[in-house]
């Protein structure tokens, strides 16, 4: 039996041996002929994961119909609209294909979560041309893309003589905007299946300096796991409203006097280190396994409680030039990885993509784990002219 898996890239590599080790045969799809996860893949498609009506075809033409347990994806957006597309020809469980543009559209999952009483912050779509008649905003609100990905673009306003500055700064038609939620953000990292929610973990979110929003750390658990109850039931409402019936599903909320705004909600496992470190280091299991498990046996497992805590801390640069660093060790260091080499020319991060590099610890308590991470950070003696 094959498992697919719709991209083959770096980040695809957790998920593509999570299937090795349960004895599946894997194909992988990418158009990258030199993507890191094919040398663990026994068929490669050199594909773009765009094409998903070809990928059928290439599959079709090469297997017959019931070889294919399950198509997966570590990925985001369109990739997902892939795997809704192959589960439906081959008649697997997933998304429905036609749910999925209304998953990844903010303003239409938003449409959606109204009607399923999910509760979100009170938000509108607004055009360029509409500035004018717009009178009775409050401030400071949030603006955001309709179909952003990792914080571009997504800020904090605080007058209306800012938004039409920034309305005249933006490229796209229409924004989102939305009222601003002052709290504390979590994570909850999840899946669903047969139409059930399950969690996984859940992990605070410390954001870097305003008015980016810029995630700085993680820290697991979060100060909010007694939620739980509320959590999964937030997680069922929005698995109901989209008939989920199997996918990988993250939540990004904010907690405001005990009160869950849900701010966002993917169809992935997140990126973040969280799946690939944080979770694994401390449950001591693997949430890509626990997914294809579940897909494959329909047995469910959900990591055990642990009061073990993981840190992931981002190391934000600044403008400048990065001269030089060293890579930290430690017993208790779970993963540290610099995104820039000495030489690159580094500016103060606006968006997630802009971060420097990341350490990933973990201890007995949360304190610990941050301690170590902060003297790991030392070490590396990280040098910006
Ligand atoms: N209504 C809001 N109130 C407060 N903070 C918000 C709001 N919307 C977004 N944010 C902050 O901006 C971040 C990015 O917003 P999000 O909609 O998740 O965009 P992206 O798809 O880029 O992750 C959130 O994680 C949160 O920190
Ligand atoms: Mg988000």
């Amino acid at each position: 039996m094959f498992i697919v898996s719709i991209g083959a890239g770096k980040n695809q590599i957790p998920l593509i041996k999570a299937i090795k080790e349960l004895g599946y045969s894997i194909i992988g799809i990418d158009k990258n002929p030199l993507a890191e996860g094919f040398q663990y893949c026994d068929i490669k498609v050199i594909e773009s994961i765009y094409n998903y009506h070809d990928i059928y075809l290439l599959l079709k033409e090469q297997l017959v119909f019931d070889d294919i347990a399950a198509v997966v994806t570590r990925s985001y957006g369109q990739a997902i609209k892939t795997v809704a597309y192959l589960s439906q020809q081959f008649k697997l469980p997933y998304i429905d294909f036609n749910t999925v543009d209304d998953l990844i559209d903010k303003s239409s999952f938003r449409t959606i979560a109204a009607i399923h009483n999910i509760p979100m912050p009170h938000g509108f779509i607004i055009h360029k041309k509409d500035l004018l008649k717009l009178n009775t905003l409050s401030f400071p609100c949030i603006i955001k893309p309709p179909k952003g990905h990792a914080k571009q673009s997504v800020m904090i306003i605080d007058s209306y003589h800012e938004l039409c500055s920034y309305m005249k700064s933006v490229k796209q038609d229409t924004v989102l905007i939305e009222e601003y939620i002052e709290g504390d953000e979590i994570i909850v990292l999840g899946f669903v299946h047969n139409r059930t929610f399950y969690i996984y973990d859940i992990s605070d979110k410390i954001l870097n300096a305003k008015p980016y929003f810029v995630d700085r750390m993680h820290v697991l658990p979060s100060q909010y796991y007694t939620m739980y109850p509320e959590l999964q039931k937030l997680g069922q409402m929005i698995t109901d409203a989209f008939a989920l019936q199997v996918t990988p599903l993250l939540m990004e909320c904010i907690i405001r006097n005990n009160s869950i705004y849900l701010i966002e909600a993917a169809c992935e496992f997140g990126g973040e280190y969280l799946a690939d470190y944080a979770i694994p280091a401390r449950l001591k299991s693997n949430v890509f396994k626990l997914f294809l498990q579940a897909i494959i046996t329909g047995k469910v497992n959900v990591p055990p409680k642990s009061s073990v805590a993981a840190i992931v801390k981002y190391i934000m640069g600044r403008n400048g030039k990065l001269v030089s660093y060293s890579m930290p060790k430690n017993n208790h260091l779970i993963h540290a990885e610099m995104f820039a080499k000495p030489g690159d020319i580094l500016y103060y991060p606006k968006n997630n993509h802009e971060r420097l590099g990341v350490i990933i610890t973990k201890g007995k308590t949360v304190e610990k784990a941050m301690q170590t991470a902060d003297t790991l950070l030392e070490q590396m003696h990280i040098i910006i002219e």
